[in-house]
């Protein structure tokens, strides 16, 4: 059953104008844990998100289901909005909602039906997509679709992800769900959001998503550490150098002699040298240089697992065995890390058999079943 079925089955057959949209999960291509330290990232969005159906309503509420979940919202437009734990994923919608009051957006009524194909918590950024989602259908209703101003829904749902939900992400997954572009990789300057599609064809190589389906346990806490972990390291250097630095990513190896702590040292040697491999990676895919740029991505990858300690048994498991079956020239953990999902760039005609192997050396050393998808790179948040 198509949605637009499902729809007018929930919200009554008598709904006829109902506009469609699409939301798309994102992979990083490389840049991981940079975008709170302002340096660049390289993420694109992927062909797994969420789909929205709206319709308008005549009333100041807006209604909304889903087909994934069974808890379903209401608003009224003229209440108080506020986090409550029992209204589960709706709480990204209340939080868009609020903040677009709060921003003076005249919203209108709604209802709104939507579904997913992108696995959850697994780290292809589904809370971001539901956020851009939401802010995008919301906009839509008062504002023509190429006025929708695609930086301020990426802030807005990093807003909701930061003050309602209470998660200290960056701007890395947001911005990417709403302003990438089909067969480019995004880069993105995180300190003054000004970006630049880089062209990502991939010639005869796919990007296949492995998913080790290890649940990204204390995810929050590990993230919201290594966060303070960066900020501890700035203001060693800033101290020992007696001079005002904004951010990580503008510090050089050299500024690493003024690190005494072990650990401030690893995180910091990450951020520096992650953000130059994004540089360096944007570089070679703009020459096609798929070889050299695979190589970045397992430096990456040994970095975020020896000096950032964000990857873990599963992802190292995964991408060790990626990388020694025919065909992968690069693979890498792919978001905050923790479990979740990595990356590999594997040749088209050996894709089949790359997962065949891999899931089965991947199952043999950590009993779990990995789950993998072949994906291009698509545009961001859009009507259909
Ligand atoms: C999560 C966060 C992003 C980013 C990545 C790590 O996906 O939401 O902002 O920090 O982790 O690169």
């Amino acid at each position: 059953m198509n949605l637009t079925t499902k729809f007018q089955n929930i919200y009554g057959r008598t709904e006829r104008t109902i506009y469609h949209f699409f939301s798309p999960g994102r992979i990083n291509l490389i840049g991981e844990h940079i975008d709170y330290n302002g340096g660049y990232v390289l993420p694109g969005a992927i062909n797994l998100g969420i789909y929205g159906a709206m319709s308008p309503r005549n009333d100041e509420r807006i209604h909304l289901k889903s087909i994934d979940f069974s808890s379903e919202l209401e608003v009224d437009l003229n209440k108080t909005i506020e986090y409550k734990s029992e209204d589960g994923w709706g709480n990204y919608a209340k939080g868009v909602i609020k903040f677009l009051l709060e921003d003076g957006y005249s919203l209108k009524g709604c209802n709104i039906l939507i579904k997913g194909d992108l696995p959850h918590g697994a780290g292809l950024s589904s809370s971001a997509a539901l956020e851009v989602l939401i802010g995008y259908m919301l906009l839509f209703l008062i504002q023509k679709p190429e006025e929708i101003d695609k930086k301020y829904l990426a802030l807005l749902g990093q807003r909701v992800e930061n003050k309602f939900i209470g998660v200290n992400s960056g701007i890395m997954d947001q911005f990417t769900v709403a302003n990438a572009k089909k067969d480019h990789a995004l880069l993105l300057n995180t300190q003054n959001l000004l970006y630049e599609h880089i062209p990502c064809y991939l010639n005869g190589y796919s990007l296949v998503i492995m998913n080790t389906n290890k649940r990204r346990e204390l995810a929050t806490s590990n993230y919201n550490q290594r966060r303070q972990e960066c900020e501890n390291a700035l203001e060693t250097i800033k101290k020992e150098k007696k001079e005002n630095i904004n951010n990580l990513c503008v510090c050089t190896l050299d500024d690493l002699k003024y690190i005494k702590n072990e650990i401030e040292y690893k995180r910091a040697k990450h951020v520096i040298t992650e953000n130059q491999r994004v540089i360096k990676a944007a570089e070679l895919l703009k020459i096609n240089d798929l070889k050299g740029f695979g190589e970045l991505l397992v430096q990456s990858h040994n970095s975020l697992k020896y000096d950032y300690q964000v990857t873990g048994f599963e992802l190292d498991t995964i991408v060790e065995e990626a990388l020694k079956t025919p065909g992968c020239i690069g693979a890498r953990m792919t978001g905050a890390g923790f479990g979740g999902c990595a990356i590999a760039l594997v040749e088209n005609n050996n894709v089949e058999s790359f997962i065949k192997i891999v899931s089965k050396n991947y199952h043999e050393k950590t009993k779990l079943k990995p789950e993998f998808y072949v994906t291009t790179l698509e545009n961001g948040v859009r009507q259909l």
